[in-house]
């Protein structure tokens, strides 16, 4: 056996002159003639090698990714390479030992790779072997381990809660499981631990923690996983004001000790309202201006039927400003438009501002005037293009929002180090779903409303603002969380407004129920996407980066082939058919 003292980052140049051990990976060679160098790869970067004289003909059959154990001479390198942390060093092989031999691999193991997604999951090993993936799994290790050291700190219990679970009403579609001992029942896999933890405030633990697998059958997006990671927090006679500050030192420690980085507290605030009417989003991305604006006003006494059907059905129109806009041809606005539909938003109509003149096809249903009044109120100067969504006030917000981060992606060049935290506070209890004609809770039913609107809970639910939160992070919703309902009757009064009959509450949640009535103390939590904080933070591309094996778009694992067919043996025991057509492996 192979023990290992060192890894390659170890050394400097206080070891020169000495006889070192490298153990890694070949990662790369060049041959010329009388030397041959290569890089041998460990988990925390790259060292050279180089074979010469009696030692050349151990180099000739080394492959990339043979695995060699390797004893030299560390000596300074003749021409320094300064990209790489031992770039002034290499080591002159004396001996070496082949571990292992490795097939010509399927992909290239280098950061920079041209493999297709399916590919590197399909060889999750040698893709995981790629140096920036190792750094993003070390920098997401480095992130939990902060995020537990300062919650020990503060007293905050780690303590599991069951994955097999009950069905939670948390509004995701979840994943079942059949109970081979009790046929026809299921278990569901647990969305969040969010009703234990609220059951563990009951037991008395007052401040808990977990660091949960969370399983959602959602479609997936880049920041979608359907079993990702949370850190699952939960408080008693903490108020929201009180919980941020933790979460923010807590973020703070995180900084320093992922990123080594400085994290400037408090966090800014943004009420739900003012982050829809200025940046179109729930998740504002602060690292830019670009606000949104608004036309409604301007277009009430405008004759463009469109907009006026519009706002005389309550509507708005937000106007999104950009500037220097003379790429914006025909063609990109119809892209466009086509983005703003995308995101349900009815209609996009553009503006430009050209040699002190507005132009575009709504030009003829203004009055000098008007056209006037919107050069002079949205600061028009030449070459802007002023963009115009009409629809109901959050279509149209989240249309306009669309293209502020269109463009905010195109204009802007953020630095790695740019972090921009806001807390989205004061979100409205309910939706109205008309797909499902009710409404649904925007966080979850479990969520209190602010007390100012608990009297008109029922005559006026949509009015009502809850007292949950986001945290949000260059545009990702990184955490969310709420100070719970503690009275069993007002959270019986959101089931019904949801549309649960008391039949329903009783077999469905009935055992959470009748846990409030046993002395509840007030309490609220947050839990934070792990993986959405680790792909933030690493700069990756999506969840899929920071996560060692995941799942792809398709919701399959190419590595393992899962999900897969079931034998009918296994359907049997689980007393299951498979309705569609009864397939077996
Ligand atoms: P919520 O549903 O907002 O709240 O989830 C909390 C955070 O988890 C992350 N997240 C996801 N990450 C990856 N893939 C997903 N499919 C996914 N869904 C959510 C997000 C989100 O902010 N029980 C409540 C928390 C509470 O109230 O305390 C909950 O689960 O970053």
């Amino acid at each position: 056996m192979i023990n290992r003292k060192y890894y390659n980052l170890d050394y400097g140049m206080d070891h020169l002159n000495t006889s070192v051990q490298i153990i890694g990976w070949v990662s790369k060679r060049r041959n010329f003639g009388d030397l041959v160098f290569m890089d041998i790869r460990d988990r925390t970067g790259i060292m050279q090698v180089v074979f010469q004289d009696a030692q050349l003909p151990l180099a000739k059959d080394l492959k990339n990714e043979y695995l060699v154990n390797i004893w030299g001479q560390l000596v300074e390198r003749q021409d320094p390479n300064p990209k790489l942390p031992t770039g002034m060093l290499e080591v002159i092989v004396s001996t070496c030992e082949v571990i292992t031999k490795a097939k010509q691999t399927p992909m290239i193991v280098a950061d920079k790779t041209d493999a297709l997604e399916e590919l590197r999951l399909k060889y999750r090993y040698l893709d995981l072997r790629r140096p920036i993936m190792q750094h993003n799994l070390m920098v997401r290790a480095k992130i939990v381990k902060a995020m537990r050291d300062y919650l020990d700190e503060q007293g905050f219990i780690d303590v599991e809660t069951p994955l097999l679970t009950k069905s939670t009403p948390e509004g995701s579609r979840e994943y079942l499981v059949p109970s081979r001992v009790h046929p026809g029942e299921f278990y569901a896999l647990a969305q969040s631990p969010q009703i234990f933890k609220q059951m563990l405030m009951i037991a008395g633990f007052e401040r808990y923690y977990q660091i949960s697998r969370c399983f959602r059958d959602e479609d997936l997006r880049a920041d979608r996983q359907l079993d990702f990671t949370q850190v699952d927090i939960e408080a008693s006679f903490m108020d929201s004001d009180h919980l941020f500050s933790h979460m923010e030192a807590m973020l703070q420690d995180v900084f320093q000790q992922a990123l080594n980085q400085e994290l400037a507290l408090p966090f800014k605030r943004m009420s739900f309202k003012k982050a829809m009417d200025n940046y179109g989003t729930d998740k504002p991305d602060l690292r830019f201006e670009m606000q949104l604006q608004d036309a409604t006003e301007i277009f009430k006494a405008v004759d463009f039927e469109l907009f006026k059907d519009i706002i005389s059905e309550g509507g708005v129109v937000k106007v999104l400003v950009v500037n220097q806009a003379q790429a914006l041809t025909r063609r990109k606005v119809d892209e466009l438009t086509a983005l703003v539909k995308k995101h349900h938003a009815r209609s996009l109509v553009v503006l430009k501002y050209v040699n002190g003149e507005l132009t575009g096809s709504i030009r003829k249903f203004l009055s000098d005037i008007q056209a006037q009044q919107i050069i002079d109120q949205f600061k028009l100067v030449d070459n802007d293009a002023i963009l115009l969504v009409g629809d109901q006030w959050e279509p149209a917000c989240i249309g306009a929002g669309a293209l502020r981060s269109h463009f905010g992606k195109q204009l802007f060049e953020f630095d790695a180090d740019h972090f921009e935290f806001v807390w989205v506070v004061d979100m409205p209890m309910f939706e109205y779903v008309a797909s499902e004609e009710r409404l649904v809770a925007r966080h979850h039913p479990f969520t209190s409303p602010q007390s100012q609107y608990v009297d008109s809970l029922r005559s006026k639910p949509l009015e009502a603002l809850a007292n949950a939160y986001d945290l949000v992070c260059n545009g990702f919703e990184i955490a969310g969380g709420s100070q719970r309902i503690y009275d069993p009757e007002l959270q019986k009064e959101v089931f019904e407004l949801i549309g649960f009959s008391q039949a329903d509450i009783e077999k469905r949640f009935g055992f959470f129920v009748e846990a409030f009535d046993y002395g509840t103390p007030p309490h609220g939590g947050i839990a934070f996407g792990l993986d959405r904080l680790a792909m933030v933070l690493t700069h990756a591309e999506s969840l899929r980066d920071v996560i060692a094996f995941p799942k792809n778009a398709a919701a399959r694992c190419p590595l393992t082939g899962a999900p897969s067919t079931i034998t009918s043996a296994q359907l049997a025991e689980l007393s299951l058919k498979v309705a569609a057509k009864d397939k077996e492996t």
